[in-house]
């Protein structure tokens, strides 16, 4: 099984990424194809420059999922939605393929500082990215990021650490 992950962020500390990769611990006995948005920077969407073609990392951007069996990620939450460096790449990759994801089976997640855990990001996308081809088998969130995980260990909740074992439990088994 093919892993294509991701973070909804283009920070170079992000959170998002380290909760990401703390993630794909549980499933190091299968490929993982871990990719950064940064590099996938590309104008700033525009239905005038569309006019000119498809810059290649959008395509690519979809050709990764394209070849994956499995999407995770975790997304940033900024002004109470997507990051910008993500939704560029989602716009412009929606533009070929509506079907950004490729009715491929999804763990998302999200995480903030904050105490709502990147709720409103997660909400939308929740709602949303299903009318883009992710099929979201489970979800997680976890609010407030540098009480609750440390860079070795991750999620040292307990509380919360439970919870993400067994989505990842769940996760695994919808997928066998
Ligand atoms: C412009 C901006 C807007 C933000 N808006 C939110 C927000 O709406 N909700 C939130 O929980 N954190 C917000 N934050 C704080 C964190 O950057 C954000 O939670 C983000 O998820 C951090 O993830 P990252 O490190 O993966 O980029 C904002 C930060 C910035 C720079």
């Amino acid at each position: 099984m093919k892993i294509f992950a991701f973070a909804g962020s283009n920070s170079s500390t992000s959170i998002n990424k380290q909760l990401v990769k703390f993630v794909l611990r549980s499933f190091n006995d299968h490929e993982i194809d871990l990719i950064d948005l940064n590099d996938y920077t590309m104008p700033v969407f525009s239905v005038d420059l569309e006019k000119n073609g498809f810059p290649q990392e959008a395509h690519r951007f979809l050709e990764h999922i394209a070849e994956s069996d499995v999407i995770i990620c975790s997304l940033a939450e900024n002004n109470r939605s997507y990051s910008v460096a993500f939704k560029n790449v989602f716009d412009w990759a929606s533009r070929i393929n509506v079907k950004v994801f490729q009715d491929k089976p999804m763990l998302l997640m999200t995480t903030s500082p904050g105490g709502y855990g990147g709720g409103n990001v997660m909400a939308e996308a929740q709602k949303f990215f299903p009318q883009f081809g992710a099929i979201i088998k489970e979800t997680f969130s976890l609010p407030k990021f540098y009480e609750n995980f440390d860079l070795n260990n991750g999620v040292i909740n307990p509380e919360y650490s439970q919870v993400l074992d067994e989505k990842i439990a769940s996760f695994k088994k919808q997928l066998a």
